[in-house]
């Protein structure tokens, strides 16, 4: 186990190692960079204080031996791709701390050494020299830990003065290559081995001393054309001595048949970890896969990416069954174009397989395969239809992790899925999907992706996904937050740009174990149903994913655009109940305060009373100059019966008089000649106002005199404004003898000005009063007369009658 472990870091180291060039250590020091900027020279003014200096991407061809004194404390130094052509390594001489320099892509031909021993970092590749530049001062170099290098020619007695030093990364970029001598790569000491040859190099040589060299070995541009093979074929193709465990070869172009021996080559050396980058092949299939001699080995890991292939006809079994008769831990054949894939009959001992992003289609289930020991299957990108068919196959392994994204599934209702109970993460995203998917999915699933799919709803009545723990829905066409009542262990919940316009209460109730929600770009309709969810995205810190720039209302079209944090949704508005109760108090409060006026203040009366007042006010304004015409002499004639005449003359007229300056007159107006009905009707006639003050007693006494008079003259139904009822005391319409129909009608109409038996309200009784005589008092003077009769005849029986007469008329 463990050395499987570090057989994957070394992969991932030397996956690392083509960057390598470009890492600088970390400096929080100055740094000057006077990169790209068509530099002849260097300049002169450099900040002492520089620590790292890049002069790169100039056109500096010299360097002075005080170019760099000032800059005492350099500790990086970049200079590559220029057009030096000479080195004295002397000119940093007063740069002690220097660690890192950059030389390459430059025209040196020459370099003068000198001991830097804090130097670090070299690199001279890509540069024209004739002989690798090593000299004994470089021996003396105890610190270094890269070394680039260059040269037309490669030699034995070069590498031997460095052969002591313990290197980190030897990299060899060549632009050309005369010579090299056989067994000078396996001299130094070194972990890594990077390799770039110039275009058509015979790369066999270097590839046998490569991998006696370090433990791992990049070799980038392989390309013998053709006649390797039979070149080669006469070769040993054994290696003793070897060192290397991964080894990478990139920008790889070879027939067919030179990269079946390559592959044989390295399949017999130490090497476990293969990996081709690039990797074109063409040419005629003569070697496959019954001449490869597959026993003897230690490889366990087969990388193949970006392949292209320059053959009109591939005989595709013999091509495939290659490299699954390896039977090896791991394989990956990616971007390859790869229509099919074959395995042999016999189960083997893949462990993880990679065929993303080629174009395998269902027909690759369609043989029975026996991969008993498959942990991982990759076959992201490819062109898979049915999901079915896929657990079919899966049913037979023991797989743990399943990545199907990008390939063009469904799932048909009606078909059957039997997954391992294995499984614990599968990728389905960027596939046709719809909601059937939830049918098919193993029980054991922990890590779901079904981002950018077509599923419109998560169905009610699916099984229990005990195990689901993270579930990414983003990218479909969901409505509204699934509920967790089947998987109710989910903690991290993914249904960004989704169709959710307010999430259901659903969600909230079952699904409390999420941690991590992002539902950000749906277009939510801001209205009293998304208030949960604004709350929880406020006061749930860290919970929502994307809070608050992702989350912005859609509807309604007044609020599009503003952030869920900005709407205001008030609690009054959003809860029914709470409104209903709100308005049924308000209510129950105004009808009691109401009801309480109405009873203890007698509300009602007051309001008759106002009534009476504004109608009066009107009809002042209406009141017209003819009305004052009648013959008028006196101002208020008042008719009462004799049992009313204490409260007349000691309530009535002195409150008239009041403000009137009424003067009362006892003198006979009445014509003893006439009837005292007719001279009643004479004196209504010549008053401006008449006053008939009601009660049980004038009703029965004095009603009679009157009744015709009232019924002749209709003087309810118009121009009755100059006869006042004053109700003194209540009277019961029962009480009413049906002969006087105008009393009743009077009653019914409450036409009648009701004195109040508390006194409270007789200021107002008053008031109103006096306001009704003014109507057609105004324009009169302020002399009036008040004459009062007293006709105690048998008729009569004690009426009495008042006249309140004006001077000023
Ligand atoms: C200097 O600037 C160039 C881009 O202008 C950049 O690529 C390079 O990394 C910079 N160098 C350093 C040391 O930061
Ligand atoms: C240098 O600058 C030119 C334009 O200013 C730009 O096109 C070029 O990519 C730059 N080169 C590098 C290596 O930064
Ligand atoms: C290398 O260093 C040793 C001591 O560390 C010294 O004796 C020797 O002269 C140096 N060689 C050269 C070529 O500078
Ligand atoms: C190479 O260097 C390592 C330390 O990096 C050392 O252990 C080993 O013995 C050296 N090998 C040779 C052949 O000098
Ligand atoms: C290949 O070389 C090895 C030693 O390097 C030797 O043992 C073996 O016999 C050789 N095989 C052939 C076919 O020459
Ligand atoms: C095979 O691949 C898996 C997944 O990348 C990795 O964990 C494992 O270490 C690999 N095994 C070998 C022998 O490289
Ligand atoms: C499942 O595997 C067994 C042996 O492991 C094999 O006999 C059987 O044919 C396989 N079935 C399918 C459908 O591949
Ligand atoms: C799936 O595999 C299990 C055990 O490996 C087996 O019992 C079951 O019959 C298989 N189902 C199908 C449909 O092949
Ligand atoms: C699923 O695959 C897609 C790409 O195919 C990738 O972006 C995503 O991160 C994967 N999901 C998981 C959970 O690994």
């Amino acid at each position: 186990m463990k050395h499987i472990r570090s057989i994957y870091i070394f992969c991932s180291i030397a996956m690392s190692v083509q960057g390598w060039a470009s890492k600088l250590p970390e400096e929080r020091e100055l740094t000057t960079n006077f990169s790209n900027l068509s530099l002849r020279k260097i300049p002169a003014d450099l900040t002492p204080t520089t620590t790292t200096l890049d002069l790169s991407y100039n056109l500096l061809s010299q360097l002075q031996s005080s170019d760099f004194r000032s800059v005492s404390k350099l500790k990086v130094l970049i200079l590559c791709h220029n057009r030096i052509q000479e080195l004295d390594i002397k000119t940093f001489e007063f740069n002690r701390e220097l660690r890192y320099l950059d030389l390459s892509y430059n025209r040196l031909k020459i370099v003068t050494w000198y001991s830097l021993a804090g130097l670090r970092h070299l690199d001279l590749s890509f540069n024209d020299f004739d002989t690798v530049p090593i000299c004994e001062e470089t021996g003396n170099m105890s610190h270094l830990e890269i070394l680039g290098l260059s040269g037309a020619k490669i030699q034995k007695s070069d590498f031997q003065k460095i052969a002591h030093l313990h290197l980190n990364t030897v990299f060899l970029g060549l632009r050309s290559l005369s010579h090299y001598e056989e067994g000078s790569l396996p001299i130094l000491n070194t972990t890594k081995l990077h390799i770039v040859l110039p275009m058509n190099t015979n790369f066999w040589v270097l590839l046998r001393d490569g991998i006696k060299t370090s433990k791992i070995l990049e070799m980038t541009n392989i390309n013998g054309k053709s006649q390797f093979a039979s070149y080669e074929t006469q070769q040993n193709l054994t290696l003793e001595d070897s060192k290397t465990s991964v080894l990478l070869l990139n920008k790889v172009d070879l027939l067919w048949d030179d990269l079946l021996l390559i592959f044989q080559f390295v399949w017999h050396t130490s090497v476990e970890c293969f990996q081709i980058q690039h990797l074109t092949f063409g040419g005629k299939v003569y070697l496959d896969h019954n001449s490869f001699d597959y026993s003897n080995t230690v490889m366990r890991t087969m990388k193949l990416e970006h392949i292209q292939f320059r053959i009109f006809h591939i005989p595709q079994e013999r091509i495939y069954l290659l490299f699954t008769k390896m039977d090896i831990e791991n394989l990956t054949i990616s971007d390859a174009q790869m229509p099919h894939m074959l395995f042999p009959v016999y189960p083997t001992r893949f462990q993880y397989l990679n065929f993303a992003n080629n174009i395998l289609t269902d027909d690759l289930f369609k043989q029975p395969i026996q991969l008993p020991h498959l942990k991982t299957l990759i076959l992201k990108g490819n062109k898979l239809e049915t999901l079915s068919l896929v657990s079919f196959f899966a049913n037979n392994t023991s797989l743990k992790h399943l990545d199907l994204s990008q390939n063009l599934l469904q799932h048909e209702n009606d078909e059957n899925c039997f997954w391992p109970e294995t499984l614990i993460t599968m990728n389905l995203s960027s596939n046709e999907l719809a909601d059937s998917v939830f049918r098919c999915l193993p029980r054991s699933i922990q890590i779901l992706d079904l981002n950018n799919n077509k599923i419109q709803t998560v169905p009610k009545e699916i099984i229990h996904l005990k195990s689901l723990q993270v579930l990414n829905l983003a990218f479909n066409f969901l409505t509204d937050l699934p509920a967790c009542s089947h998987f109710r262990k989910l903690s991290i919940l993914d249904i960004e740009m989704n169709l959710i316009l307010s999430p259901s209460q659903d969600f909230f109730q079952s699904c409390q174990e999420v941690k991590t929600l992002n539902a950000g770009r749906n277009p939510f309709r801001c209205t009293c149903e998304l208030r949960d969810f604004i709350q929880l995205g406020k006061y749930s810190e860290g919970m929502m994913i994307g809070w608050s720039d992702s989350y912005l209302c859609e509807y309604p079209l007044n609020l599009k655009g503003t952030q869920l944090k900005d709407v205001h949704l008030p609690e009054l508005s959003c809860n029914t109940a709470l409104l209903i109760v709100t308005i049924a108090v308000i209510m129950l409060v105004l009808g009691m305060a109401v009801a309480f006026c109405c009873f203890y203040f007698d509300l009602p009366w007051y309001l008759r009373m106002l009534g009476q007042w504004t109608q009066t006010l009107q009809r002042i304004r209406k009141t017209t100059q003819e009305q004052l015409k009648r013959n008028v002499q006196f101002h208020v004639f008042i008719s009462y019966s004799e049992h009313d005449s204490t409260w007349v003359k000691h309530e009535l007229i002195p409150n008239l008089e009041k403000e009137e300056k009424l003067i009362c007159l006892h003198e006979g107006n009445f014509d003893p000649g006439k009837s005292i009905t007719e001279n009643i009707m004479n004196c209504i006639e010549k008053s401006c106002k008449s006053i008939f003050v009601l009660s049980p007693s004038f009703v029965q006494s004095e009603w009679y005199h009157y009744e015709l008079y009232f019924a002749h003259h209709s003087l309810f139904h118009e121009n009755s404004d100059y006869i006042i009822f004053i109700l003194l005391e209540p009277i019961p319409l029962y009480c009413i003898p049906t002969r006087y129909p105008t009393l009743k009608a009077l009653l019914e109409k409450k036409a009648y000005l009701e004195w109040p038996k508390d006194r409270h309200k007789c200021r107002l009784f008053w008031a109103n009063l006096r306001a009704t005589i003014n109507v057609n008092l105004l324009e009169t003077g302020e002399m009036c007369e008040l004459q009062t009769f007293m006709e105690l005849n048998e008729e009569s029986r004690g009426s009495a009658i008042s006249l309140i007469r004006t001077d000023c008329l």
